[in-house]
Parts: structure tokens; C-alpha cells; sequence
């Protein structure tokens, strides 16, 4: 992942970067770093472990002039986090700095030729490795370093989107992607760069999102040009970005994440806007009109994703084999792009993506476009890669998440795959015309019944201080909620490092049971629905052996009281749609007991929001 910023322009680099590297650490935050061409010529690298703050600390008393810059904040891959393997990585001679994000594959080899050749390295990350690469190459052909870097892009295997300065030349800024992205921003007389638009919104809404293979030149004073690896000019496809800048700051809540749960009324209403019609009755996406031959075509579905997506799609299967009895399989991205699986032009392959960039699922695109099936992708970062890789899809329009736990993104995936799952099934006739009509409606009272949900906040402030110190918790749930009773585990793991599991509810008693004791909370989703006495047994079989249960409860039950010792009540909504009202409380759950526990709830020890690395 890591995030790549950059300024050219005549302002002071150094605050631009700096602020761009604060909305980027969402994709890491192992180390932060930033080079800058100073006012007297020099190139200054300045890096720090941990986050940015400790970067700034750093720099107090450092030179930070210049209008020329690069900066980066890592999650790391090759070499361990440190200030020594933390980006900008100058060349042996200092004249050129690098940043990357990516993973360059065949490092190991190159290093040994060049190291062979009396280059000497001052780090173990791969990212080295390109910028000695690119200056070996200036000096031995004798060439520019645009020129350069097309060469040395060549020679390495891997992803990368890299921005390279040279300080012989302050006015350019070079920059290439594949794989990873990279957006240009275009201003009065400067530029900037950033690995999504978020570092430059403040200054202008005109960009252009790089494409795979090719290199942007920018130099101050001219147009910015985009040429191939081969040096062949590009045409200039400038997109106006329409990121409201309110929508990525906390706006008054303590943490992202908590605004980003608030948030979810208006996000589902956003993502059903113009989708669901003013009476209520009739959902339409666009890609159901465009490409209406090959969707209803599926044979079959196939969900790929990883982490919280993956649990959408586990409910997106639910609702694709019952209401419009089309099989579907989930798979998790990663697996499925190495096991050799059965695809054929009759599938259609979804991709679920928050981010719209993670490695694995686009290399499970890949894949399955190979194997000839129909993608359809379901993504939150409009202009990422993955929509792009897809035939067609549908956005979920939830607005930017910066919290790294998904939660706004999860619901949106999940209201999304519903309309979908409504379509297919009103257009395959699978569903009557009455359920049809009902679900819709119902689908449209979700954000009133999130709003309250939402109120269960307070109780759930009070209750989490009883969990913080527990080691283990399961989660239990079945049908639509036990890919809930997985996401509502994730959550917990992710911003907490509580370890949690969830299973289904019935299969607990094929080993789970065994850790049971006072000392494991157990959260039940037990609202009512087809398997609701079946939950209340499983309750039973917690109880019997002294297990704590917590339970999720449909709002007039007055049966699970007797057995539970704490119960969040939920207004009622049909079966499928649950798991967008009960995903609220266990969200915040996980929120509170984090912060009860004093851990950094948006940016969690490990993880990143954008994996864009396998
Ligand atoms: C990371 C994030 C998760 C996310 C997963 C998949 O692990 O921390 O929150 O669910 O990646 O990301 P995607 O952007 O593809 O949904």
C-alpha cells in the first residue's frame, strides 16, 4: 500500500506534503518521509518511523525549503520499519530521491547485478533498488532521466507507482504506475501528485488518474505530458474530482471511524439515489440496462474479495441463490487467483472492493477475464483500478472511508448487492411481484431504522468497559447474520486485538463450545427470523456451561431476556436485510471497547486500508 504525495509549484513543498501524507495514512503508517529540493539547490531527505506526526517532530529543526517535493508514508513490505528503510531512498550520489508504493519482484536480482557492478546499498527495501537502477542507468547510457526510468521500468517485474526528483533538475517531477495507483492533480502553475485525489483536493479538482504502464512527465512551465514505457505520448484524459473536503475530516466526532458509523443512514440513502424511485417500489441500476444480455446470462455468480468485503459477498451469495436462484460461490481474492479455478464466459465474477485497488481482487479480475466471464465490480473509490478493470458495476457511493475497520463501506456493499439481487430476480421472475415490491420498500426504510439503531450507542458506551478485559469472544449468528457474526468478530480483532471469532450459531457446538466459560463474552444476532428458536437453543447451550451472552434482539422480544445477560434491541426489518441494522451496534462494540482499551481506533496497529500488495 503506502501513500505517495508530491508538489511542484511555487509554494512551500513542505506543508503541502505534510498534510497530504495525514490523509494518506490510511494506507500505512510504519514510517513517513519526505525529500525536498531546497531554496540553495540541495536535496534534503528527512524520514522518521511510526506516523507522521513523528516525521514533523523530526523536521523542526531541519532545513524544510524548497518548492519541489516528494513524500511518502509506508506500510511496510520489504525490510523491516524503520527510519533506515522508511522512503525517500536517495541514489548513491544523492542526486535523485525515490518514492514508491508497490513491491518490485525480481529486487534481489537486480541488487545483485548492480552490487556486482560496485553499487552500494543503504537499506533492504526492493524500492532502492529502482532508484539505483534508474541512476546507474542515467550515468552508463548517457541518458535524461525520463529516459531512465522507461529503461529501468523495463527491467523490473513487480507494481509500482513511483515519483522520482532529481536535483539538477528542480522543475520535474517524474511519476509511473502500474498496478498502483497514482492521480496528478493540475493547478495554476503547479502540480501535485498523490496516490488518491484526497492530498489534492484542497487545490484543485482537475486531475488525471495515470494509467497502468505509463509515466508522467511534470515539469513547471509546461503541460503535463503522459507517455508509455515506450516513450509514446498519451492522450491527456483530465477528470474533474467532486470530493466534498468536509466529507474527509472528522467533522466534530472523536474518531473516523465513529463518524463513519453515524454516517450510514445518508450513506445508504446516497448509494439508493437515483437507483430506487421516489414511490418505492422499483430499483434500476444502470448496469442492469447497459449490459442486461450478460448479467442475466449468469450461469452462475462469483464473488471474490478479501476481508470485509469478502463478508458482504458472503451475504450477496445468500441473497443471489434465494431470490433469484442463481448459485453463487465466494471466494477470497487471494485464494482464487492462485488455485487454478473453474471459470467459464457463463460466470459472472463480482469484485467487491471498498478501496477499488486491492491486489489480490484485481489479479482475481484478471483471472477470470481470461477465462472469458462478465466482471462486475462493487467498489466505494470512484476512478480506482478496479473499477476500471470490470466490464461494469455499480458504486456505492458512501463517500470517502477513512477509518481502516470498514463499516459505512460494508453496509453499502451489502444495499448494493441487494438491488442487484432484486433486479436479477424481478427480470429472471424468481420473485413475486408483491415480495418484489415489499422488499424495495422495505430496503428504502433502512436508513430511518439505522437512525435508530444508532441509538443503542449509549448503552453499548456503557456496557463495553465490562469487555475490554476479556481475551477471546465469539460471535454467533445464522442465515444472513453469521457473515455478520464474522464481520462483527473483524472488527473487534481489527481496533481492538481481542481475539474473536464468529461462527454459525448451530456449528458452535462442533468445537467453540469447548472454550466456553464465564470468562468468553458471547454476542448473539438473535432477531427474529425463520432460525429464531433454533438461536434461542444455541443460547441455551452458552448458558449451560456458564458462557456471558450478549444478544442482538428484535425490538417486543421478551423471550432471550431470560437467558442473556445483556440485550441490544433492533427495530424489526425482513430476514435479509438485518445484517445492515444489526452490523450498526456490533460496530460499535468494536469502536468502544478500542477505545476503552486506549488503542488508535482509525489507523490500528498492522493493517492498512489499502492493500495493494498481495
Ligand atoms: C484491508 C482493510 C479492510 C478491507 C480489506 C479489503 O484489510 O483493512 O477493511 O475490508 O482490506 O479491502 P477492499 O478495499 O478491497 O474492500
Amino acid at each position: 500500500m503506502c501513500g505517495i504525495v508530491g508538489y511542484i509549484g511555487s509554494k512551500k513543498a513542505y506543508p503541502i506534503l505534510i498534510k497530504g501524507l495525514k490523509r494518506l495514512e490510511y494506507r500505512g503508517y510504519d514510517s513517513a518521509g519526505v525529500a525536498m529540493i531546497s531554496d540553495s539547490g540541495d536535496l534534503n531527505v528527512y524520514k522518521a518511523k511510526g506516523k507522521v506526526d513523528n516525521l514533523t517532530d523530526y523536521c523542526n529543526d531541519k532545513d524544510v525549503s524548497g518548492c519541489v517535493g516528494i513524500a511518502h508514508t509506508r506500510w511496510a513490505t520489504h525490510g523491516e520499519p524503520s527510519a533506515r528503510n522508511a522512503h525517500p531512498h536517495y541514489s548513491s550520489t544523492h542526486n535523485l530521491a525515490i518514492i514508491h508504493n508497490g513491491i518490485i519482484e525480481n529486487y534481489a536480482d537486480i541488487k545483485t547485478q548492480l552490487q556486482a557492478k560496485g553499487v552500494e546499498f543503504k537499506s533492504d527495501t526492493d524500492t532502492e533498488v529502482l532508484v539505483q537502477l534508474v541512476e546507474y542507468i542515467m550515468v552508463k547510457k548517457n541518458l535524461p532521466l525520463v529516459e531512465a526510468v522507461q529503461v529501468a521500468l523495463h527491467q523490473v517485474i513487480g507494481a509500482y507507482a513511483i515519483a522520482i526528483i532529481d536535483k539538477r533538475d528542480p522543475r520535474q517531477i517524474i511519476a509511473a504506475r502500474k498496478q498502483s495507483p497514482l492521480v496528478v492533480g493540475i493547478g495554476k502553475d503547479e502540480f501535485f501528485l498523490g496516490s488518491d485525489a484526497s492530498p489534492i483536493i484542497d487545490y484543485t479538482d482537475k486531475v488525471v488518474y495515470l494509467e497502468d504502464g505509463n509515466i508522467a512527465v511534470i515539469r513547471l512551465g509546461e503541460e503535463l505530458k503522459v507517455i508509455s514505457i515506450l516513450g509514446e505520448e498519451q492522450e491527456l484524459k483530465v477528470k474533474t474530482v467532486d470530493i466534498d473536503l468536509g466529507q474527509i475530516e472528522k467533522g466534530g466526532y472523536e474518531h473516523f471511524m465513529l463518524k463513519e458509523i453515524f454516517e450510514q443512514p445518508e450513506c445508504l440513502m446516497n448509494c439508493m439515489r437515483g437507483r430506487i424511485n421516489v414511490e418505492g417500489n422499483h430499483v434500476t441500476l444502470s448496469a442492469m440496462i447497459d449490459y442486461r444480455q450478460q448479467l442475466l446470462g449468469a450461469k452462475r455468480i462469483v464473488i471474490v474479495a478479501c476481508g470485509t468485503s469478502w463478508h458482504a459477498g458472503l451475504i450477496g451469495k445468500q441473497l443471489f441463490e434465494s431470490l433469484c436462484r442463481i448459485p453463487c460461490e465466494v471466494e477470497y481474492a487471494s485464494e482464487f487467483r492462485y488455485r487454478n479455478p473453474v471459470v467459464t464466459k457463463d460466470d459472472v465474477v463480482i469484485a467487491i472492493s471498498q478501496s477499488g485497488e486491492t491486489a489480490d481482487t484485481l489479479a482475481a479480475i484478471q483471472l477470470a477475464k481470461e477465462q472469458g466471464a462478465f466482471i462486475f465490480g462493487i467498489c466505494n473509490a470512484i476512478g480506482s483500478s478496479i473499477p476500471r478493470a470490470t466490464n461494469t458495476g455499480t458504486y456505492i457511493h458512501v463517500g470517502p472511508e477513512i477509518g481502516v475497520a470498514s463499516t459505512k463501506a460494508f453496509t453499502g456493499q451489502v444495499t448494493v448487492l441487494s438491488m442487484l439481487a432484486l433486479c436479477l430476480a424481478a427480470e429472471r421472475k424468481t420473485i413475486s411481484e408483491d415480495l418484489y415490491k415489499q422488499m424495495v420498500k422495505e430496503l428504502t426504510q433502512i436508513p430511518d431504522k439505522m437512525v435508530q439503531a444508532l441509538k443503542t450507542n449509549e448503552q453499548i458506551e456503557h456496557l463495553a468497559p465490562i469487555f475490554t478485559y476479556a481475551k477471546n469472544c465469539l460471535y454467533l449468528g445464522r442465515g444472513y447474520n453469521y457473515p455478520l457474526a464474522l464481520e462483527g468478530a473483524l472488527k473487534l480483532k481489527e481496533i481492538s486485538y481481542i481475539h474473536a471469532e464468529g461462527y454459525p450459531a448451530a456449528e458452535m457446538k462442533h468445537g467453540p463450545i469447548a472454550l466456553i466459560d464465564s470468562e468468553m463474552p458471547v454476542f448473539v444476532i438473535a432477531t427474529r427470523d425463520r432460525l429464531y428458536e433454533k438461536v434461542i437453543s444455541n443460547i441455551q447451550e452458552v448458558r449451560a456451561r456458564g458462557g456471558r451472552v450478549t444478544a442482538l434482539v428484535t425490538e417486543g422480544d421478551t423471550q432471550i431476556q431470560k437467558f442473556a445477560d445483556h440485550v441490544i434491541t433492533l427495530p424489526d426489518t425482513l430476514e435479509c436485510f438485518q445484517p445492515l441494522i444489526a452490523s450498526i451496534p456490533l460496530q460499535l462494540l468494536a469502536y468502544h471497547i478500542a477505545v476503552c482499551k486506549g488503542k488508535d481506533v482509525d489507523r490500528p496497529r498492522n493493517l492498512a486500508k489499502s492493500v495493494t500488495v498481495e
